[in-house]
């Protein structure tokens, strides 16, 4: 899944690559521009008061550059930062470990906070709350608890489902930013800030198509642009117009709003097996072979930004946007004609 082209989430050989792209400061930092200037006073604020910042929950689809800003907090305060993921820390144990290790300030990264195990956040409370560990030492009847303090840190935590997270985890961050897809502009400066560091020659054109069908996601606009510079190395003369990117992106059957066939195909699913919908998610997944939590988390985030899907009480629904966007606008106003003479009838 990770290897589809307009996956948001990142693959493996795509690290080294991605870091070399990421902005380092704040000011350099493009889009979100609510959540930089709210960062920007925390971490003016702590500064002045030689403290460490809040701890920062960011959530939001994948792509979107949450773990970039978590670098250039630590960056910005001048402290390390330590990088870990909520399934990585198995027991408390391992917590434990990661915590006794922290200096004064540092920031601890968890992506995917919101799948640490339960003992493991029991962990997490003291030492967020009060900068506090309390450890198990020995086992059965003989088993004590002693209280460690621990140097003042920042927890950093990153995940795509906000609602997935307890309550009693959430209420211990002091700042909470969502991040939201970026806006043209932005994606096309963040298109041409990209080129300019990978040294790929590309006309004003070719950063606005690019910018396009990057599904809001500077992660998706960066990997494109990588495509698209090889498709323009071979196929062209090294340089990307429109026309360049928009060969090389029918050709990875990217559209003209950035959905590929996994996108098409679960509209299509709607659509075509249930009358529009509604339609319960698993059941779309099932017919599809995908798996629902991808469809929630990759998928299905930009559908319903772009308005092709609605979320009901009674499962997802098509919407006549994503009718027209198929070609299937007879379709849908036929569906609506039908749906209408059925409400008739039931009044009659
Ligand atoms: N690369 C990835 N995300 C970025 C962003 N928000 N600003 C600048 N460059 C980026």
């Amino acid at each position: 899944m990770a290897d589809r082209i307009i996956s948001p989430k990142s693959n493996d050989d795509e690290g080294k690559f991605e870091l070399s792209l990421r902005p380092k400061l704040l000011k350099e930092y493009i889009g979100q521009d609510k959540i930089k200037n709210n960062l920007a006073i925390l971490l003016q604020a702590a500064k002045a008061r030689g403290e460490a910042i809040d701890h920062v929950l960011l959530y939001g689809p994948p792509g979107l550059g949450k773990t970039t800003l978590a670098n250039i907090i630590a960056n910005e305060m001048n402290v390390a930062i330590k990088t870990t993921s909520g399934p990585a820390i198995e027991r408390p144990g391992d917590l434990a470990a990661i915590l006794t290790n922290l200096r004064a300030g540092d920031v601890l990264f968890i992506d995917e906070v919101h799948r640490l195990a339960r003992p493991v956040e029991e962990v997490l409370y003291p030492a967020m709350e009060d900068f506090q560990l309390d450890i198990i030492i020995g086992k059965g009847p003989s088993a004590r608890s002693i209280r460690l303090k621990m140097p003042r840190f920042t927890l950093i935590g990153a995940t795509t489902r906000y609602a997935m997270m307890s309550a009693p985890l959430r209420d211990r961050f002091g700042a909470i930013y969502r991040l939201d897809f970026y806006d043209l502009p932005a994606m096309e400066t963040i298109v041409h800030r990209s080129a300019g560091i990978l040294n790929v020659a590309i006309d004003l054109g070719g950063v606005r198509e690019i910018a396009a069908r990057a599904r809001g996601t500077p992660r998706v606009a960066n990997r494109l642009l990588r495509r698209v510079r090889d498709f323009a190395q071979v196929r062209a003369d090294g340089a990307i117009t429109a026309r360049v990117a928009q060969d090389a992106l029918a050709l990875l059957e990217v559209d003209a709003l950035g959905l590929d066939e996994i996108d098409r195909k679960v509209l299509r699913t709607i659509i075509e097996k249930f009358d529009g919908g509604p339609v319960g998610l698993e059941t779309i997944a099932a017919s599809i072979s995908e798996e629902a939590d991808t469809i929630m988390d990759v998928y299905e985030p930009y559908l319903l930004q772009l308005g092709f899907l609605d979320r009901t009480s009674r499962g997802r629904v098509a919407t006549r946007r994503a009718y027209e966007h198929l070609g299937e606008k007879e379709k849908f106003e036929r569906e609506v004609r039908q749906m209408r003479m059925d409400m008739d009838h039931e009044r009659t």
